[in-house]
């Protein structure tokens, strides 16, 4: 297990590092597909990560679902950082309260003793809305946030799962299955080349916005996640993947 950051799976965090270019790699033991305490330990690890980067007066960007809900649960002060602020990526996405980025945020800015701010916009959002919700000042002021985040913490998903959870219609479920669309992350959906091949209509953080952070954060356990995270890293975008044991084994079996 994960112990004052050294971890027993170092060979394993090596050829991961190698196969998808990664600069950091954690991995902790078990599958989070089985047991809900190793989504605790992904978690644990990201909160201990994210204390060795993190500086005062810093913005963390954050996203939704319950990898993200449980780095909130396993969120602790900040102890070297002070008046950091976090702020949602992302609208609500469709999903359940407890697993929408607004919600997240403001759990662990409160345990990190930390500042947050809300994005309060319905999400995913017509095309109309879309131009028009933009442009408010309140709704501005916390993009550029946002966008100027140094450290930006998210999750990946299976595709189809995520269009499912987030109640996307059957229309766009065809769509996604006829493009073959294998992961998911900030409303993007990719196939297995990392090729966009359909996103959601939503306010936030856009896949562009991640090449000025400084550490974009990838929590994402589970030997069912494997294909969705090596379709994620073919993009490129992040560079620290916190995962488990058996997500890690199947995506070196892996195309
Ligand atoms: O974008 C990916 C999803 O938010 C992942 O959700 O952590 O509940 O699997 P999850």
């Amino acid at each position: 297990t994960f112990m004052n950051g050294i971890s027993e799976f170092r060979v394993l965090e090596s050829q991961i590092k190698d196969k998808l270019q990664l600069e950091h790699v954690i991995i902790v033991s078990g599958d989070s597909d089985e047991q809900q305490t190793v989504k605790e330990e992904l978690g644990k690890a990201c909160v201990q990560f994210l204390n060795t980067i993190v500086t005062s007066n810093q913005t963390i960007a954050v996203t939704g679902g319950t990898s993200m809900a449980e780095v909130a649960n396993q969120m602790k002060p900040l102890h070297q950082a002070t008046n950091c602020t976090f702020v949602p990526a992302r609208g609500g996405l469709g999903e359940q309260v407890e697993n929408q980025a607004n919600t997240i945020c403001a759990q662990m800015a409160k345990k990190a003793n930390g500042n947050y701010r809300m994005l309060y916009v319905p999400d995913p959002l017509s095309e109309e809305s879309y131009h028009t919700i933009i442009e408010e000042p309140t709704v501005k002021e916390i993009l550029q946030m946002v966008q100027d985040a140094k450290i930006v913490l998210h999750s990946i998903g299976d595709a189809i799962t995520m269009a499912k959870r987030r109640k996307a219609s059957q229309e766009v479920i065809d769509r996604l299955t006829t493009q073959h669309a294998v992961s998911e992350t900030f409303g993007f959906y990719l196939n297995r080349h990392g090729e966009v091949v359909y996103k959601a209509r939503t306010v936030g953080l856009q896949l562009a916005d991640l090449d000025k952070a400084q550490y974009v954060i990838a929590v994402a356990g589970g030997k069912s996640k494997a294909n969705a995270i090596q379709s994620y890293f073919k993009l490129g975008k992040s560079n620290v993947l916190i995962t488990d044991e058996a997500a890690a084994k199947e995506l070196l079996e892996g195309y």
